[in-house]
């Protein structure tokens, strides 16, 4: 109802307030329900992990539920000390937060303000441009490959060096990228973070680190001695199947993660997200697992689109976006119809696109089939 009438409280809000729009999540699957009316809905729509977390997690969330009355810890010791070792850094070097989203969040408070820019590429992750937006900062939006040069749809690094300037404070790298699943190699990377100046923070966001098998990706973790200005975040959301929990965590420079600490809230993550994310992160055997499932689901889904005739852009990570040709937002409509939640892009400029997560085979074999019907292929 209210969309209709102008908010009485534009004039009261902060500047960057104003330019947002808020972010579309993936349709949850009660909604649909509740909706639709439609049973044993199948979502594949957030890029979430269709074999759910470790079963050590699981326990170990249980275990903690006893100790709910209790703030979390804070500093995050126990999990930063883990993650620590993981990545051969110095704890100090680990800043934790309330999914991924707050660590980029973070960043965009701790250097991004009026008067300064943030660079990023079409067709990046859509939270790059509201927290910039947020904050009052001026986006730098560098256009992506048009498939001459790289691949089409993914970050065009010369295009976006070329956008730093003077007031940058940050870049923005998605490696891989989502809703494209387009990637930057070792060597690529390599070459614009050392043509960067050190008073520009480069992010380098590997949400999907964990799903990518192609041997020049690079993990960007290894870097941070030798670029002091790199801040690289990762996430338990994906890969270990912990979205719910939110919880993520940023690898960077201790004076770095000195700064960001400064802007982070006391109690950011929680205690289930804590002890669920040190166990699952233990678990190297679930997640070998997980990969594998992903493997085989993106060599199904993606012979299925051949057969259609569709295409689609290659992607590292666990989803796929496929070009119908047409808007996609009505073929999204039908297959909710069909009980299936998918995602449309248009948000990012690519309206005829529609973003699917691997799911198990016989999800994948339920997506494809309810694609062949709403499409007659
Ligand atoms: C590229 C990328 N970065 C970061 C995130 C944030 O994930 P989370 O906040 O769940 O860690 C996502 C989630 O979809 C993503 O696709």
């Amino acid at each position: 109802m209210t969309e209709h009438i102008e908010n009485l409280f534009l004039h009261v809000a902060a500047p960057g307030i104003l330019g947002l729009k808020p972010y579309v999540p993936g349709k949850p699957i009660s909604e649909l329900e509740r909706e639709l009316g439609i049973r044993d809905p199948l979502k594949l729509a957030s890029n979430e992990n269709p074999l759910g977390p470790s079963p050590g997690a699981l326990a170990a969330v249980a275990e903690a539920m006893g100790e709910l009355a209790r703030y979390p810890d804070g500093g995050g010791f126990q999990l930063r000390g883990a993650l620590g070792e993981h990545h051969q850094v110095d704890p100090a070097a680990v800043t934790l937060g309330n999914g991924s989203n707050d660590v980029l969040d973070l960043v965009a408070r701790t250097f991004l303000g009026p008067g300064t820019e943030a660079v990023f590429s079409e067709h990046a992750f859509a939270v790059y441009p509201i927290c910039t937006q947020l904050v009052g900062a001026r986006a730098r939006v560098a256009p992506a490959h048009d498939g001459s040069a790289g691949p089409r749809y993914g970050h065009d690094l010369r295009a976006m060096r070329a956008l730093v300037g003077e007031g940058t404070r940050v870049v923005f790298i998605a490696n891989p990228n989502n809703p494209t699943g387009t990637w930057l190699s070792s060597d690529q990377l390599l070459e614009f973070l050392e043509g960067l100046p050190q008073r520009v923070i480069a992010v380098v966001d590997e949400a999907y680190f964990e799903y990518v098998e192609e041997p020049a990706y690079p993990d960007a973790g290894r870097w941070l001695e030798r670029f002091p200005h790199l801040i690289v975040t990762r996430t338990f959301s994906k890969a270990y199947g912990l979205a719910a929990l939110r919880i993520g965590y940023a690898l960077s420079h201790p004076q770095v993660a000195d700064l960001l600490n400064r802007a982070r809230h006391p109690f950011n993550v929680n205690a289930l997200a804590q002890v669920a994310a040190l166990a699952a992160l233990g678990d190297q055997e679930h997640l070998e697992r997980c990969r594998a499932v992903n493997r085989q689901g993106m060599a199904q889904l993606t012979a299925g689109l051949e057969e259609m005739e569709l295409e689609y852009i290659p992607s590292v990570g666990n989803f796929v976006t496929v070009d119908l040709g047409r808007p996609a937002a009505e073929v999204d409509q039908a297959l909710l119809r069909q009980g299936v939640i998918a995602r449309t892009v248009d948000g990012y400029g690519m309206p005829n696109h529609l973003r699917v997560t691997i799911g198990r085979p016989e999800e994948n074999a339920r997506f494809l089939a309810a694609l062949r019907q709403v499409l007659r292929r």
